[in-house]
């Protein structure tokens, strides 16, 4: 088996601090523990000089090496270009994007940062996955630096329609930068056919058979792997977590109560304060669930150092607030509001102990809470998923109750509907959505991801 070689600006803590590290971290290091490999990337620290050589760090079949990033380039590259200019825009966030040419600088200084550190670890029979919107240029880099291993890259967040793809002032170089790999993975047929479009109507490219795609002179796969948990683990976590003193102090405090549940990163794209409004509505059209349902919105801060991160925080804390202080009673806070992380152990419990998950982003690459929450539910008596169909995890899970997350009414009837939805019919639809997640679990995902790339010099030569 040849060696597998992991780039991504995240690299796992690997132990608590892991908690609020988001779905790449999570789900790489689930398909990296079984198969082992090198994992390259960013240790979230800063240096004063470029020259810092990378800390590696090995455990079992897995080793780490991480370099720190020079304050400038965080600034510029991490919270500016990644963080200010492509995460909005790859979110249909045409109005929270900034665009700056130092950005844009930076990006490709530590792109070729990253190259140069790396270059240096690789061997002839290794292959490379590098993931992510924070290193598209990368594979050209290495590709330039004489590097000829099969080369990967895997997006992790949608991929956006041509028409927003173009308010972006460098989209040529991304778009060419990207068929500089052999293959290149999307989460969901939508973002395949995003990218489809931009290389047949901007870049004048051809689309052929087998996922093969040529443009800028290039020819390369691309083809749609959705992520996905390891969803057996989750399953058991669940089943131990249930027994823990946390959970029996949950379950206390609920008293009977309904408990709907929430795990995001506090980011615009989550679509919590359509989620907030929603559950208002909820109170205010079904008075029933009135000292009856408990909210528990469990939102760890994320990008602190990004305005629109401070902005979308206050606008929730202000939500809260007022939501609580109009409907909450002596003896019931209907929303739990809490900017903190928990481990997944924790989370296991948390998501079988309720009985509505609500995953509502506006838009999302794949969202793998959806996923974890399915796994986590107890068999004889699970409960429901409330999933946004802007989520990638919707085109796989269509026994969800499937909302429009911007139609506030609708979202709070469908929280109706899982609140009051029959055991029969929760049963029926969890066992279909926990058959496909038994299918399709992470180790799928790596292994047909690296079964395409090992074969990808050879099906380019054929096409
Ligand atoms: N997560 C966690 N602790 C928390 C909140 C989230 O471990 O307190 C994990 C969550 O279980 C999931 C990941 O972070 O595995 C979030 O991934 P997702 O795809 O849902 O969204 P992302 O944060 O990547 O946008
Ligand atoms: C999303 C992105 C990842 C990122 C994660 C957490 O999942 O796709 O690339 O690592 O959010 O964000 P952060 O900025 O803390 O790495």
């Amino acid at each position: 088996m040849k060696r597998l070689i992991v780039v991504s600006n995240r690299v796992t803590p690997g132990d608590e601090s892991n908690a609020s590290a988001g779905g790449l971290a999570v789900a790489m290091l689930a398909a990296l523990k079984k198969r082992g490999g090198l994992w390259f990337g960013w240790n979230g620290e800063i240096c004063q000089s470029r020259d810092t050589d990378p800390e590696v760090m090995k455990t079992g079949n897995l080793t780490f090496a991480t370099i720190p990033l020079p304050e400038q380039d965080i600034e510029l590259y991490y919270n500016g270009y990644a963080n200010r200019s492509l995460w909005p825009l790859f979110h249909y966030r045409t109005d929270l994007t900034l665009f700056d040419h130092r950005f844009f600088e930076s990006y490709l200084r530590v792109n070729s940062l990253f190259t140069a550190k790396l270059a240096p670890l690789l061997k002839e029979d290794n292959l490379i996955w590098v993931h992510d919107y924070h290193l598209i240029p990368m594979g050209q880099y290495l590709r330039d630096a004489g590097i000829t291993q099969p080369m990967g890259f895997f997006l992790h967040t949608p991929f956006p329609a041509m028409e927003i793809l173009l308010t972006l002032p460098n989209h040529e170089y991304i778009v060419k930068s990207l068929c500089a790999y052999d293959l290149v993975g999307f989460q969901s047929a939508s973002d395949l056919r995003a990218f489809h479009d931009y290389i047949v109507h901007e870049a004048g490219g051809e689309i052929l058979e087998d996922g093969v795609v040529r443009a800028f002179g290039r020819t390369l796969i691309a083809r749609v792997f959705a992520i996905s948990i390891d969803t057996k683990t989750i399953a058991q976590q669940s089943v131990r977590a249930a027994h823990t003193k946390a959970i029996d102090r949950l379950t206390e405090s609920l008293d009977e109560r309904v408990l709907v549940i929430g795990v995001d990163r506090l980011d615009y794209s989550k679509g919590l304060a359509q989620r907030f409004r929603a559950f208002e509505r909820l109170l205010e059209n079904y008075p029933e669930n009135r000292n009856k349902v408990v909210f528990l919105q469990i939102a760890p801060p994320s990008r602190t150092d990004v305005p629109e991160y401070t902005d979308i925080r206050h606008e929730l804390e202000t939500l809260a607030g007022n939501i609580n202080g109009h409907f909450a009673e002596f003896d019931w806070m209907p929303i739990r509001y809490l900017n903190k992380g928990y481990t997944m152990q924790r989370l296991a419990g948390f998501y079988r102990a309720s009985r509505v998950g609500l995953v509502t982003p506006l838009r999302d690459g794949m969202n793998l809470v959806a996923k974890e929450f399915v796994a986590a539910q107890n068999p004889t008596d699970p409960g429901v998923l409330v999933l946004s169909r802007f989520a990638g995890a919707a085109q796989e899970l269509g026994e969800a109750l499937i909302v429009n997350p911007f139609d506030v009414d609708d979202l709070s009837d469908a929280m109706q509907r899982a609140i009051t939805m029959p055991l029969e019919e929760r049963r029926e639809r969890w066992g279909a959505m926990m058959e496909t997640l038994t299918k399709n679990d992470i180790s799928t995902w790596r292994d047909n991801f690296l079964t395409e790339l090992e074969r990808a010099p050879a099906t380019l030569e054929g096409g």
